[in-house]
């Protein structure tokens, strides 16, 4: 199969590719950055897509990037990175003379209310309460094509946890010199995933005929993971204690109120019709997720 991967070159892209060329199939890019196996954004929206039998989209600026304020300007580019490039994208597969078979979004979990007690599930609503909800919303309304050739599927992800990136990368230096633990009160919950498992699913999503909709890109912990208990597990791992919550003034004075929700709430959700699909966890617990992550 051939595939067509916007910001393929990130965190996420970077195991998605692996996986892809291992299983034999081949893979561009589209990229703000000229390369290898690469085309422009400006290419793709001129010239069209290029010949493929799927596409992908994970580009998107870094949310919590603790070196951006949380400015109107920021924002703007938040959005305008994921909306747009969908946009592109969608409308490249439009007017493909021979359109791609399956086309796959991946967004967040930030499209469902954050809550101690509610679980989530893709049929659940949400998107339209917070900045990220209806970032969320508008998103996955820019990934919509007209017709019934390209199956379309979202996989809204939790926090993804892997080598080399993420949300980890920030975490792992406290954690190791022992300064680490549960952020805010930590009892909101912490929807998270393997980043090979989010992989994983997009993988499924792309060679399995059947598959079309929302999942859930979670693991199937998730529902039950705090805070608390990440940075307990987080700890575990590492051999050392993870007892110095990180106060819910500083988070909100780094990120700012709007953005700090993102670490101090969360949401329980359920990858339901991930599994139904027929999705195998390679990490669907925790502390092996974790212990793979910081060996
Ligand atoms: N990581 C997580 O915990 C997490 C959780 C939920 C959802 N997601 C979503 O999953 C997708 C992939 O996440 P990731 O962690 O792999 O992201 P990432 O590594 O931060 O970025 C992915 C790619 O997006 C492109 N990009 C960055 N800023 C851009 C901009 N301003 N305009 C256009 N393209 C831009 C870059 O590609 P080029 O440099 O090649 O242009 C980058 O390699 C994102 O859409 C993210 O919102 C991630």
């Amino acid at each position: 199969m051939r595939v067509v991967v916007g910001g393929g070159t990130g965190f996420v892209g970077t195991a998605l590719t692996q996986l892809l060329r291992s299983r034999g199939h081949e893979v561009t890019h589209v990229s703000r950055y000229a390369g290898k196996d690469r085309i422009s954004w400006d290419e793709l929206s001129c010239s069209g897509l290029p010949r493929c039998d799927a596409a992908v989209n994970l580009a998107g600026e870094n949310v919590l990037n603790p070196l951006r304020r949380w400015d109107y300007a920021f924002q703007r580019e938040v959005v305008t990175s994921r909306v747009e490039t969908t946009k592109t994208l969608a409308k490249a597969i439009a007017e493909a003379e021979q359109p791609p078979r399956a086309w796959v979004l991946v967004t967040g979990v930030g499209y469902y209310r954050p809550s101690l007690t509610t679980e989530y599930t893709e049929d659940s609503s949400g998107g339209d309460f917070d900045f990220f909800s209806r970032l969320v919303h508008t998103w996955e309304l820019a990934a919509k094509i007209p017709g019934n050739i390209t199956r379309e599927v979202v996989v809204r992800s939790g926090v993804v946890l892997g080598k080399n990136g993420g949300a980890i990368s920030q975490m792992l230096w406290p954690f190791r010199l022992g300064l680490g633990g549960p952020i805010g009160s930590g009892v909101q919950p912490f929807p998270w995933i393997h980043v090979q498992d989010l992989a994983g699913i997009v993988s499924h999503a792309l060679e399995t005929e059947g598959v079309r909709g929302v999942l859930n890109g979670v693991s199937p912990a998730s529902p039950n993971t705090s805070n608390a208990d990440f940075a307990r597990a987080l700890g575990s791992a590492l051999g050392r204690p993870a007892l110095l919550p990180l106060p819910t003034v500083v988070v909100r004075a780094v990120f700012g109120a709007e953005r700090g929700i993102m670490l101090l709430e969360g949401q329980r959700v359920v990858p339901k019709r991930t599994l139904e699909c027929g999705y195998h966890f390679t990490f669907p617990d925790l502390p092996v997720a974790l212990r793979d992550i910081v060996s």
